[in-house]
């Protein structure tokens, strides 16, 4: 098994939602967090303050990951405050709804840059350290379907997908590599819980997840080390239905 406790995690998009529960989880089981945040400057302050109560170390970094270049100077930075970092977090993401017929040039690259080539970037940063770590990948229990109404997003979560398996073959042994792909947890921007219970009934297990339920599936993936390359679905059985990528 390996252990979290001592460790030191980069979480990004870390301020609120399941980024905020992923740190909360591992600052339990004594990891030093580096929140990540770009907007949410004064919900990572909140944060980065309940976790040192938790006894352990944290820090706040700004950064936003659609500029490359912002990428490689939150790794150094974070290096820098927190030694060596020995678990890499991307969790940050844009959610979009646009189609294939509608989304610009722009608006695709934005997806993309954010939720697939911003994790690679931090990745290779990462795997340089060379010394012994964990990445995990969010991605999206709609990567083994056509997401068609958000369709640049589906693009890129399907490319981070891609890269999960990439990275676990590029920098084994030393890193580790999996995901997550959260099915119905939080309801996205704008809706309530009414929006969770309307969609539950597509799942087999006609029921919505929670925060629990992904950072349990962290929690595994990052201390199972026997395990490369995976991805954990965790959304009651959705990515069965429908499945049209055969992943
Ligand atoms: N929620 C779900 O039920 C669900 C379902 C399927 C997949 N997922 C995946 O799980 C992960 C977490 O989901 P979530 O709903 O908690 O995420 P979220 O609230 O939509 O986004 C997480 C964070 O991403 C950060 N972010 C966005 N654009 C950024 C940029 N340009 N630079 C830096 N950071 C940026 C934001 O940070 P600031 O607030 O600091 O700006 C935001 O708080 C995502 O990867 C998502 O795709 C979630």
């Amino acid at each position: 098994m390996y252990s979290i406790r001592g460790k030191v995690a980069l979480i990004t998009g870390a301020a609120k939602r399941l980024g905020k529960a992923t740190a909360l989880a591992l600052a339990e089981k004594g990891a030093h967090i580096i929140i990540h945040h770009n907007s949410s400057a004064h919900a990572a302050q909140e944060l980065m303050k309940q976790i040192q109560r938790l006894g352990v170390k944290a820090w706040t970094l700004q950064a936003d990951l659609s500029a490359s270049e912002e990428c490689e100077k939150l790794f150094t930075q974070a290096a820098a405050a927190a030694g060596p970092v020995d678990i890499l977090i991307n969790n940050a993401s844009i959610f979009p709804r646009q189609n294939l017929a509608e989304f610009t040039e722009q608006e695709l690259i934005a997806n993309i840059q954010i939720n697939a080539v911003a994790p690679l970037l931090l990745s290779r940063k990462f795997a340089a350290q060379a010394k012994r770590g964990v990445i995990i990948n969010f991605l999206d229990t709609h990567i083994t379907e056509y997401h068609a109404a958000y369709a640049a997003y589906h693009i890129s979560k399907r490319m981070l997908f891609t890269l999960t398996r990439m990275l676990a073959l590029e920098y084994a042994p030393c890193v580790r590599v999996n995901a997550v792909a959260p099915g119905l947890i939080l309801p996205p921007e704008g809706e309530d819980e009414s929006y969770l219970k309307k969609h539950a009934e597509r799942n087999p297990l006609r029921a919505y997840g929670n925060e629990d339920d992904i950072t349990a599936a962290v929690l595994f993936l990052i201390q199972s080390g026997f395990i490369t390359g995976q991805v954990l679905f965790v959304d009651g059985g959705y990515h069965m239905k429908g499945n049209t990528y055969g992943v």
